[in-house]
């Protein structure tokens, strides 16, 4: 039995294969790639391919793919891509009525095969579907996380970095709230190592900056007929990594807030320590009263979305597979 850890992947479509593949590349434990039964053997073939590539770099992991929840037992990290991306026109929030069904049934299973794990769900719409598979799987609060401050963050750094001519390394920023239309890049917190942004762009270079940041899932969406797969998995992987090397590395992550900038009851991101503990605590940066009417606007845009999920009666996902 091998004393590795273990990363279960729902869902083993264009994020999940890249999941996979930099858990291998890193060698971060034996990765389950799970998907519906309709794709269980795709599932499989992905698997194959990637321990086939293993064997061509040198790299131990074992990758299963399957449709069955009983390979998920015990495993350490689970991250959820389960459910259909944006097609081109649609907002992440018109992916309700598919995906909210999809996580309350990953939800159950996962409480059955692996309820100690640490969860980071990426499916849209995010703060949501962190919410309800929170509630619905019933796990501590400090074990679910969204993935999605990472991606927005490293999404203005890029544009910031390109625009100020310096390299992407020396970039640092926040961007908190709801992952939609009106998350909140924190420009006052964003530096060039340590030299705030305001001295090196001018105002109208980082508006724009902002809106492109906000349309940065969009971007890629036209132009590529699907949600962007490389940055959002490299993303969560860095979550991963935190969690699993007791890293305590300060993200911006959607957690559960209870009082934390206000809000309680709400999932929408925010700056979190991340080790072995999970989400070990929620950082309150100050905000200007600018950004503080940005995040209000974007919780109230998240806590809508909520109520309309709480609405959505369970039903059997698309694909019929329930457990
Ligand atoms: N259990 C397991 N897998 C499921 C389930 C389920 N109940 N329902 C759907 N899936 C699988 C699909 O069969 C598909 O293979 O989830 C996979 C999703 O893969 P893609 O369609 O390639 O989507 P991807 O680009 O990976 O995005 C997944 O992440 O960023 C978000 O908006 C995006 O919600 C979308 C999710």
């Amino acid at each position: 039995m091998s004393k590795r850890k273990k990363i279960a992947l729902i869902g083993a479509g264009n994020i999940g294969g890249e999941l996979a593949a930099l858990c291998c590349s890193k060698q971060l434990g034996d990765v389950v790639l799970l998907d519906i039964p309709d794709k269980a053997d795709f599932a499989r073939g992905k698997a194959l391919d990637l321990e086939q590539d293993g064997a061509v770099r040198g790299l131990d992991a074992c990758v299963t793919g399957t449709s069955s929840w009983d390979d998920c037992t015990g495993a350490d990290v689970v991250i959820v891509t389960a459910g259909i991306p944006r097609k081109p026109g649609q907002s992440r929030d018109d992916l309700i009525a598919v995906n909210v069904p999809i996580i309350r049934e990953v939800a159950d299973n996962a409480a059955r095969s692996c309820p100690e794990a640490f969860f980071i769900v990426i499916s849209n719409p995010l703060d949501v579907m962190v919410h309800e598979m929170q509630s619905r799987g019933g796990f501590p609060k400090n074990k679910v996380v969204g993935m999605a401050g990472v991606l927005d963050a490293a999404r203005f750094q890029l544009f910031i970095a390109r625009a100020a001519c310096v390299s992407v390394k020396d970039v640092r920023a926040m961007v908190l709230g709801g992952h939609g239309d009106d998350m909140v890049p924190i420009v006052s917190a964003t530096t060039v190592n340590g030299v705030p942004v305001a001295q090196l762009l001018d105002a109208a270079t980082i508006r724009a900056i902002v809106l492109r940041t906000r349309n940065g899932g969009a971007e890629v969406l036209r132009l590529m007929g699907t949600s962007a797969y490389y940055a959002p998995a490299s993303s969560a992987i860095a979550m991963a990594e935190a969690y699993l090397l007791d890293q305590k590395r300060l993200l911006p992550c959607s957690a559960f807030l209870g009082g934390e900038y206000g809000y309680r009851d709400l999932c929408m991101g925010v700056p979190v320590v991340i080790g072995a503990g999970g989400v070990e605590r929620i950082v309150e940066i100050p905000l200007t009263d600018e950004e503080k009417a940005m995040l209000k606007r974007s919780a109230e845009s998240v806590r809508a979305v909520v109520s309309t999920a709480a609405q959505s009666p369970y039903r059997a996902s698309p694909s019929g597979f329930l457990r």
